[in-house]
């Protein structure tokens, strides 16, 4: 089965309809404020397409981790407010995922309304592990549209491509309730992340940065199966130097993961694909923008002015121009990770420069993860510098890791929109 999309439901009309939307606005977010809007303007368009159409759009999110009840730090009230300004119109906020006031929002909702339930994760069955619990959240999601008996026929679409790893109640359980499809923004993921798996034009470079090599490891396992060359920066290029011998002094390491880092870079030398680590980093005298630093080479990183105080915040100089030059030469480039704590001024240079190699390079460029695509707005890029600038986080990681996603395997489910989950 495939999944039916957004045409199919706009062919079968929508005017009058309740369609349930999963989108990710899951967005960072500064003493209250939106600090980047991406993935809102990424998702606006499906949602002010159903509503031009007379749709009455009822919007799903998540955003953080909250513990399973409301708690007004996760409220997607500023999201709200700025989908309004981007869209130019009303956009509701209800004051709970399912309840009283997501009833009563939903059913007083015209033709072309659009409506956001609070926080889907201030309800504890949406990330539960027991199906039955996620199955009676998505009953309730379903309800607001009116259900798959309901008298105009409510639709679900799921447009939440960052989610789509996410076995929860309004990605994966509400699709066995309501007619679903798939929404544009997956469509558009789907299509480019999959010219990565398939046969990408090469040289194929993937550079990987990031503070955790643990959330790591699936992808550079898979990776290193079809890349020509891995390019490691971040928090995690530490434990490839440690595992290679060198002293790293405070930088970031992840001691439990050096077995397995070992094997990879021998698995490199063996032939395949190239693992290049940088020559030189900026170690600093702190974690602080003001830090004091000093650019030192790899096998000396603790022989600095701050000695095994140092720790390792940016990729140094070298290493950036050699970095940008494997980045300018490949035809394909997929990039996930800052390369040092572009948060701050001092330490920005390597993931900046990275990104400008990107815009540089003629080839299909990819920019994956929250984080790295957060990065390239802060300093300034704009995104029709680069081939495609994912939603996804984890969701395009576990993509090209070749996981299941259940989000969207939800769509193309035998029992997806009959209402009989489970049956
Ligand atoms: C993301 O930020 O990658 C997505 O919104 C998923 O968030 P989660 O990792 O908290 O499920």
């Amino acid at each position: 089965m495939t999944a039916q999309t957004l045409d199919d439901l706009l062919e079968s009309g929508v005017a009058g309809r309740h369609v349930l939307v999963r989108s990710d606005l899951n967005v960072p977010l500064e003493d209250g404020a939106v600090t980047d809007d991406g993935r809102i303007r990424a998702s606006l368009p499906v949602i002010t397409e159903l509503a031009a159409a007379g749709a009455r759009v009822v919007v799903m999110a998540h955003l953080g981790r909250p513990k399973g009840q409301p708690d007004p730090q996760y409220s997607l009230k500023p999201v709200a407010e700025r989908m309004a300004q981007l869209a130019g119109r009303e956009v509701r906020l209800a004051a709970d995922v399912a309840g009283d006031s997501a009833r009563a929002e939903a059913a007083a909702l015209g033709d072309g309304g659009i409506l956001l339930l609070e926080n889907v994760r201030f309800d504890p069955r949406e990330t539960s592990k027991d199906d039955a619990e996620r199955a009676g959240l998505a009953a309730e999601l379903a309800a607001l549209a009116g259900g798959v008996d309901g008298s105009a026929g409510g639709a679900y679409v799921d447009d939440a491509f960052g989610a789509v790893h996410r076995k929860h109640a309004s990605v994966y359980d509400i699709a066995a309730e309501l007619p679903c499809y798939q929404g544009r923004l997956v469509t558009r993921e789907l299509d480019v992340l999959s010219r990565l798996t398939g046969a990408p034009d090469r040289p194929y470079v993937v550079v990987l940065g990031g503070s955790k090599v643990s959330d790591k490891l699936a992808v550079i396992d898979h990776l290193m199966e079809r890349a020509d060359t891995l390019l490691i920066g971040g928090g995690m290029l530490f434990t490839f130097l440690k595992a290679q011998g060198h002293e790293v002094g405070a930088s970031l390491l992840e001691e439990d993961q050096i077995p397995v880092v070992t094997e990879y870079l021998k698995r490199a030398e063996d032939g395949g694909c190239r693992i290049v680590l940088p020559t030189d980093i900026v170690m600093a005298s702190a974690f602080a923008a003001d830090a004091e630093s000093e650019v030192l080479p790899v096998q000396a990183l603790t022989s600095g002015a701050h000695g095994a105080e140092a720790l390792g915040l940016d990729i140094g100089p070298e290493t950036r121009v050699a970095f940008g030059d494997e980045i300018r030469r490949a035809h394909t480039v997929f990039w996930n990770g800052p390369m040092g704590v572009f948060e701050f001024e001092a330490f920005a240079h390597g993931t900046r420069t990275v990104a400008r190699a990107l815009t540089e390079s003629s080839g299909l460029t990819v920019v994956g993860g929250g984080d790295s695509a957060a990065a390239v707005r802060t300093l300034g890029f704009s995104e029709g510098q680069f081939g495609h600038i994912s939603t996804g986080g984890g969701a395009s990681l576990e993509y090209l890791e070749g996981r299941h996603l259940p989000g969207l395997e939800a769509l193309e489910r035998p029992d997806a929109g009959t209402g009989q989950a489970g049956a």
